[in-house]
C-alpha cells in the first residue's frame, strides 16, 4: 500500500531550503567555526531573536547542518559546506537559491504555467539579467552562486573539455572566471578571453590573480546579443544557451558565428535533458528546467533540440561528451556554410 506519508516532505520541501537560506545568509555558519555556541550567543552574534533563532537551528539539526549538545550547537560536515571561508563553499547558492528573487519567482509558477512567461519578470517587473545590470550588489553574489555550483562540475569539465589544439579559448559569458580559470591551470600553454557583461564579470579580476593565471586572461566587457571578441581558436559557452529561448540563444551564437575563424571550434557545456524513452534521467537538468522557466525564460534541452538549435544558426553538432558525475556535458560543434 502507498504510504501517504512519503509526500509529505515533498509537500513541504520550501522548508529545508529557506531554513539553510536563512542561516546561511545570517552567517550562522560563520559564526560556528571557532566551536560551539548556544543559540543565545548566536542571536547575539547574527542580530536576530533568540527564540526564533532556536527553533530555526532545531530545524537546521534536524536537516543535519548543525547538531546539538548540551545546550550549543556545532556545525556538521555538510553544516561546513555553508561557511564563507571554505573552499567548496555552497553557501553563496543557498542564500541565492533560497532567497527573495528565487522566492518570489517561484511563487509565479502558476503564471509560467498559465502564460509561459517567466515569473521573475512578473514579480519584478524586468528581466532576470536585466535586474542583475541595475543591482550590482546581487550581480555579484548571482556570479559567486554560479561560481561555486560550477565549482562542483569544473573538474569533470576541465577532464572532458578536449583543448588539443587550441591555442585561445574565448569564455563567452564566462561569469567571474572559475571555470577559465581552471582550464588556464590544467592546460599551462592556454591563452584566453573573458567575455561577459561589466556586472556578469565582476570578481574576476580577483578569481583570475588568486588562481596564478591572470596574465593570461584579457577581461573583455562583452554584450553576446551584439558580439563577442573575435579569432579565437575555440569558443566555450557554459550555461549560457539554456539562459534563453531559441531565438535569443541564436543570436548569441550567430555573434560566436561571426566572431569565429572557420577552423575555430564552438564548445557548449549544458545540462542535456533526457530524450523520449531515455533511460537515465539527469535530474539535475530536470530541476534546473524548471528554475529557469520561472528565472530567466530559459530552457534545458535535449540533445536533439541543441542539435537543432546549432543547426538552425550555421553549426554542426560534431561530438557529445558526457563530463562524468557532474551532469554536463561538452558539445563540440563547427561552423558551416
Ligand atoms: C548562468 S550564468 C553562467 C556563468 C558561467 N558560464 C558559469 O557557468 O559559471 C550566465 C552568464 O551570462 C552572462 N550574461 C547575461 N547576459 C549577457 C550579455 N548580454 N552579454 C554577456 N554576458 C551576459 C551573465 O552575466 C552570466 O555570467
Amino acid at each position: 500500500m502507498t504510504d501517504p506519508s512519503m509526500l509529505l516532505p515533498m509537500v513541504a520541501g520550501y522548508i529545508p531550503a529557506k531554513v539553510l537560506q536563512a542561516i546561511a545568509e545570517f552567517g550562522v555558519p560563520d559564526h560556528l567555526a571557532g566551536g560551539p555556541r548556544t543559540a543565545a550567543e548566536l542571536a547575539g552574534l547574527t542580530g536576530t531573536h533568540g527564540p526564533s533563532l532556536t527553533r530555526v537551528l532545531r530545524a537546521a539539526a534536524v536537516f543535519g547542518v548543525v547538531s546539538a549538545e548540551e545546550n550549543k550547537y556545532s556545525l556538521t560536515g555538510l553544516g561546513e559546506l555553508l561557511r564563507s571561508d571554505v573552499p567548496g563553499s555552497l553557501r553563496e547558492f543557498a542564500v541565492l537559491t533560497g532567497g527573495h528573487e528565487a522566492w518570489r519567482s517561484w511563487g509565479e509558477l502558476g503564471h509560467s504555467l498559465r502564460t509561459g512567461e517567466p515569473g521573475f519578470d512578473r514579480a519584478f517587473g524586468t528581466g532576470w539579467f536585466d535586474h542583475l545590470d541595475a543591482e550590482p550588489g546581487t550581480a555579484a553574489r548571482f556570479a559567486r552562486a554560479m561560481a561555486a555550483a560550477t565549482a562542483l562540475a569544473a573538474p569533470d569539465i576541465v577532464e572532458h573539455c578536449d583543448l588539443t589544439g587550441v591555442g585561445t579559448l574565448a569564455d563567452v559569458g564566462g561569469g567571474n572566471g572559475l571555470l577559465l580559470s581552471r582550464l588556464l591551470v590544467a592546460h599551462p600553454e592556454l591563452k584566453s578571453v573573458l567575455a561577459d557583461s561589466a556586472a556578469g564579470s565582476t570578481g574576476a579580476a580577483e578569481v583570475l590573480r588568486e588562481a596564478g593565471v591572470a596574465d593570461r586572461c584579457e577581461v573583455v566587457p562583452t554584450d553576446f546579443f551584439t558580439s563577442v571578441p573575435a579569432g579565437a581558436d575555440a569558443y566555450l559557452l557554459k550555461s549560457i544557451v539554456h539562459d534563453w529561448p531559441d531565438e535569443r540563444a541564436g543570436t548569441i551564437l550567430a555573434s560566436c558565428r561571426a566572431a569565429m575563424r572557420p577552423d575555430s571550434v564552438l564548445l557548449l557545456v549544458e545540462l542535456v535533458l533526457p530524450g523520449p524513452g531515455d533511460p537515465v534521467p539527469n535530474v539535475q537538468a530536470v530541476m534546473s528546467d524548471l528554475n529557469l522557466m520561472v528565472g530567466t525564460g530559459g530552457r534545458e534541452r535535449t540533445a536533439a533540440e541543441l542539435t537543432a538549435l546549432l543547426d538552425g544558426n550555421g553549426f554542426a553538432l560534431d561530438e557529445v561528451t558526457p563530463c562524468g558525475q557532474s551532469g554536463f556535458s561538452v558539445l563540440r560543434a563547427r561552423p558551416v556554410r
